[in-house]
């Protein structure tokens, strides 16, 4: 199954300039695919397109379909649930002053029964390996950690598609390699990633990678990344 389609994709916040054109790809299920591009160059604009946060503000701006796991999202709640997000800011995503009140809060919000919560949580803990940080407090967690912490919360909600938007540029090496290892169980259990980086060096896990430039977006060989 493909888990993210774009077709004939193109983008503008305003008239002066188009940021994408005619951006085409496809991520397969299961695959964890990269995108590089300058400063400036549109890599936050299309996963906001991607994850449907730029839906409700400028339908009227985007030209082209996106489709998630082969369905057609043609209004803003056919992205409900579909993909997580995790930002560069580890800090403005955690609330909660427990690892395991920060994983129930979502599942919460849906209804989800304690005890298929507790599971879950478990299941989710071990799967990214962190089930020592269970009972921890958010606050005194490094900037992976609390990474990992978001991605797992992401994670309880079943949800199956993962961006990250330059998740590792405030963390130290150690939590870059605690990020990576994250992403290959990810991969392990037929998650999918899209990771936007300006490090070359953290696209080293992916299967593909992507460079926009002058709005356009272009499967790249990893040779030709130097
Ligand atoms: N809400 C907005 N309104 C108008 N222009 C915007 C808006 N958000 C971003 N832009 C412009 O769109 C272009 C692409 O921005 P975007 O944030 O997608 O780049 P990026 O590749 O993610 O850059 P960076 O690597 O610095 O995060 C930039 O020129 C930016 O100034
Ligand atoms: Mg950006």
């Amino acid at each position: 199954m493909t888990a993210i389609r774009l077709e004939a994709l193109s983008f503008q916040y305003n008239k002066r300039k188009k940021i994408l054109s005619d951006v085409n790809m496809a991520v397969e299920k299961g695959e964890i695919v990269g995108i590089i591009g300058e400063s400036g160059a549109g890599k936050t604009t299309l996963l906001r397109l991607m994850n449907g946060s730029y839906f409700h503000e400028y339908e009227r701006n985007i030209k082209g379909r996106i489709f998630i796991d082969d369905q057609h999202m043609a209004k803003e709640e056919d992205f409900f649930q579909k993909i997580g997000t995790i930002y560069q800011d580890p800090d403005n995503q955690i609330i909660f002053s427990n690892v395991t009140d920060e994983l129930a809060f979502g599942m919460e919000n849906m209804c989800v029964s304690p005890e298929v919560m507790k599971r879950k949580v478990d299941e989710v803990l071990k799967m990214l390996a962190i089930e020592h940080l269970r009972d921890r407090n958010p606050n005194t967690l490094s900037g992976g950690e609390k990474q990992l912490v978001t991605v797992a919360a992401i994670l309880c909600l079943d949800i199956d598609i993962i961006i990250l938007d330059e998740c590792m540029a405030q963390v130290d090496t150690k939590g870059k390699a605690l990020i990576a290892e994250a992403i290959q169980r990810m991969k392990a259990h037929c998650k999918t990633v899209v990771m936007v980086e300006h490090d070359y060096e953290n696209l080293s896990l992916c299967d593909c990678i992507y460079k926009i430039a002058d709005g356009k977006l272009q499967a790249i060989a990893r040779e030709d990344l130097k």
